[in-house]
C-alpha cells in the first residue's frame, strides 16, 4: 500500500488565496491514507491535480472554465442533447437536483449550466480537495455568480447526513460502476480516479435511501450491461451510447 503524497510547485508561505491554502491543510491531513497506488496531489498553477506517480500522465484536475466541459456547455445542443438533464428534468428547468455521487462534478455541471440548482454531495476525501478545487477557481472567476447559485459542495459527504431544508425535485445517482473483466474498459484519462474511489459497494443502501426519501424523481445511472434495480419504482429509461439513465418513483411504502 502507499500513502498519499503533496506535491507542490511553490512555498506555501506564497500562497496568496486562503482557500487554496485551506485545501492544501485539507490534504496535509489525508497523507496517512492508504492507496493501491503511488497517488500525489499535485499543487501547480493555481490549480490541485491528481495524479498518479507511477506512470505519466496530465494530473486530474476539475476545471469549468476551460477545456472539454467549457466546450460542451458553449456547444452541447442543450436539454435534448443531454441524456442526463432529460433522465433528472422532466419540465421542469429549475429544478433542484442532489448529486448524491458528485466525483469531478462533471454530470453536476451539465446540469447546472442548463438550469438547475444542483447540490453536490461526495464522500470520497481526496475527490473532494480536487472538486473543491475546480469550484474555487469557478467562484473566483467573472462567471461566480452563476456558480456559486448553481453548483454547491454540501458539507456532508453523503446525502444522509444531510439535514438542511433543501427538498430536491431530483435526486441523481451515478455510483462507481461494477467492475467488468476487461478493466482495460476504463478510459485511460479515468485509470487513476478509478484507482483511488475503487468500486462504490453500497449502490443498492444508497438507491433505496433515495426511494424511500420524499423525493419524487430518482435517476440511477448505470452501465448498459448492468441489470435494473428495483424493477417496481421503475417509471422510464433513457438509453444513452454506452449507458443508460433508469428513472425511479417511489410508488409504494418499501420495506
Ligand atoms: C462515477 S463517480 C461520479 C462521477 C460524476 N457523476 C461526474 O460526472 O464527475 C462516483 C462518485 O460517487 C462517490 N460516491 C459513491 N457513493 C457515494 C455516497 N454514498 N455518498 C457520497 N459519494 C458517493 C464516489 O466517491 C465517486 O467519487
Amino acid at each position: 500500500m502507499h500513502k498519499l503524497e503533496i506535491i507542490l510547485d511553490q512555498a506555501v508561505e506564497s500562497f496568496s488565496d486562503k482557500e487554496l491554502l485551506a485545501l492544501y491543510l485539507d490534504a496535509l491531513k489525508l497523507k496517512e491514507l492508504s492507496l493501491p497506488k503511488p497517488l500525489a496531489l499535485v499543487f501547480a498553477d493555481n490549480t490541485i491535480g491528481l495524479t498518479d506517480l507511477s506512470v505519466k500522465e496530465k494530473p486530474i484536475i476539475v476545471d469549468f472554465l476551460a477545456g472539454k466541459l467549457a466546450h460542451r456547455r458553449q456547444y452541447g445542443g442543450g436539454k435534448h442533447a443531454e441524456a442526463v438533464a432529460r433522465a433528472c428534468f422532466k419540465d421542469a428547468t429549475k429544478a433542484i437536483i442532489f448529486d448524491a455521487t458528485a466525483g469531478l462534478g462533471r454530470d453536476a455541471f451539465v446540469l447546472a449550466y442548463l438550469g438547475a440548482k444542483v447540490h453536490m454531495f461526495e464522500r470520497n476525501e481526496v475527490v473532494r480537495i480536487i472538486l473543491r478545487d475546480g469550484l474555487r477557481r469557478a467562484y473566483q472567476s467573472e462567471q461566480g455568480d452563476f456558480f456559486k447559485e448553481h453548483m454547491i459542495l454540501q458539507e456532508v459527504r453523503s446525502i444522509w447526513d444531510y439535514q438542511g431544508e433543501v427538498k430536491p425535485d431530483c435526486i441523481y445517482l451515478d455510483p462507481m460502476y461494477p467492475e467488468r473483466k476487461k478493466s482495460a474498459l476504463v478510459k485511460k484519462d479515468m485509470r487513476t480516479f478509478h484507482d483511488l474511489v475503487g468500486q462504490d459497494l453500497d449502490i443498492d443502501k444508497l438507491l433505496n435511501f433515495a426511494l424511500r426519501s420524499s423525493c419524487p424523481r430518482v435517476v440511477l445511472k448505470r452501465p448498459q450491461y448492468a441489470d435494473v434495480a428495483n424493477l417496481e419504482c421503475l417509471v422510464g429509461q433513457v438509453v444513452a451510447k454506452s449507458q443508460r439513465f433508469d428513472i425511479y418513483r417511489p410508488v409504494k411504502k418499501l420495506d
